[in-house]
């Protein structure tokens, strides 16, 4: 009893200290959330601000997976200049935290129980050293695919659950005369499909090579395979894909003019942008061989180390408002991601997103949820990048076959560490 007087004391403290100072700053929040379906999610965030009192200072750096953000990022903060909150993932969080450039929200953390209620895959990026540094909005998935329903239903096959069946329904969707893949080659799109195949090698698999950078794993015959599926993969595409955004891909298949695109669940932001409907417009699935494990990762705002107390208090309000679960459900029922909180209802959620809740739950249970390589979740910047290079040389066809394409990522990933 004692200790629930103190709590609340302390939120109510809180929570008055926040408001008050809150009306007097705003956030300034860089980020890369600048397609529709991302901006209309953006647009729940502003709003759900505005109503308390926060103010919004936009910082939009365009490009899909944030690495133009991420050295937009790196300017400011040589210039002495953080902005308030950054959208970031995984591994670059640590990173700042390890360059002391971050603040600290114990305290909203604590009144709150986030402890509690955020799971430990994702506090394994919100924390630094026992303390709360970041603030995570979702959870997405990057093992999906996303497919036009009236091009599959034209094939008279089924949904592809192994990589034969897959080749079958594209194989048909070329006859039929449209695009199978959209695929968008930039390298962090090359590698969120790379991030598939690796995962449909097996789930140990994954882990070894991306988690745990065994060189045997990522130099070996697995892997050679996945290269190879990937290279087979490459011949569905259009003759256009180099530099193409992934939202203009996932307009291709939005529009019919392709079957299919390999994508995270951001990708279904924009099909419900454009006001279509999953199981009657379009179908999501894992990518075949990846059911019941999951890739992830999580859009979090890490807070920087800002001056004052105004602005202090600004970045927890910020974070309170984003942790609520109302706020949870409304922002990610438009994103496409799910929640960052696991007593958050599914009610609000189309049957792809009830789907994403229950499959993270599964797969959290089973230990066969992993960090995104793509993504940023499973290994720092460094090595991410590396890996970044040989996908997509092989993507454009610059290995004789998949043992070499294997072969230069173990070369690859060693010398970046
Ligand atoms: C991801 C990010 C998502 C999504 C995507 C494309 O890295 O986690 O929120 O928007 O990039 O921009």
């Amino acid at each position: 009893m004692k200790m629930m007087t103190k709590g609340f004391a302390s939120a109510m403290a809180l929570t008055i200290g926040l408001s008050a100072a809150a009306k007097a700053e705003d956030v300034e929040v860089l980020h890369w959330w600048t397609s529709g379906g991302e901006a209309a999610a953006l647009n729940v965030l502003k709003e759900d601000l505005a109503s308390k009192g926060i103010g919004w200072v936009d910082m939009p750096v365009a490009g899909g997976g944030g690495e133009a953000a991420m050295t937009a990022l790196r300017a400011r903060v040589t210039a002495g200049d953080p902005p308030t909150a950054v959208q970031m993932l995984g591994f670059d969080i640590q990173d700042w935290a390890a360059e002391g450039a971050l603040g600290n929200l114990d305290e909203v953390a604590a009144a709150e129980g986030w402890d509690n209620v955020i799971p430990g895959a994702l506090q394994r990026f919100s924390k630094y050293d026992g303390h709360w540094i970041a603030a995570p909005v979702n959870v997405h998935s990057t093992n999906w695919v996303w497919i036009n329903k009236a091009a599959l239903d034209a094939t008279g096959l089924g949904e592809p659950t192994n990589f034969d069946e897959l080749v079958a329904v594209l194989d048909k969707m070329k006859e039929a005369g449209i695009t199978p893949i959209a695929h968008g080659g930039q390298p962090w799109q090359d590698a969120t499909v790379f991030d598939a195949l690796v995962l449909a090698e097996g789930t140990d698999f994954y882990k070894s090579a991306f988690i745990d950078l065994d060189p045997a794993a990522l130099g070996g015959e697995k892997m050679a395979d996945a290269f190879t599926k990937l290279i087979k993969l490459r011949s569905y595409f259009d003759p256009n894909f180099s530099g193409r955004d992934w939202n203009l891909a996932s307009a291709m298949v939005i529009n019919g003019e392709a079957g299919m695109q390999f994508m995270g669940d951001w990708a279904k932001g924009e099909f419900l942008k454009a006001g279509k409907v999953p199981g009657t417009d379009f179908v999501c699935i894992r990518f075949p061989g990846t059911q019941g494990a999951v890739t992830f990762n999580s859009d979090q705002f890490a807070m920087f180390n800002v001056q004052g107390d105004a602005k202090k208090a600004a970045q927890a309000a910020m974070a309170s408002a984003i942790e609520s679960p109302t706020f949870q459900s409304a922002f990610n029922v438009v994103k496409g991601s799910v929640p960052a909180r696991t007593d958050v209802p599914d009610t609000d959620f189309d049957d792809c997103g009830k789907k994403g809740i229950k499959d993270l739950a599964e797969a959290n249970t089973a230990g066969t949820l992993f960090g995104s390589m793509a993504h940023g979740h499973a290994a720092p910047a460094a090595v991410k990048n590396a890996t970044y290079d040989v996908i997509t040389a092989a993507v454009n066809g610059e290995y004789a076959d998949g043992a070499a394409a294997a072969k230069a990522l173990a070369d690859a990933v060693a010398a970046a560490q």
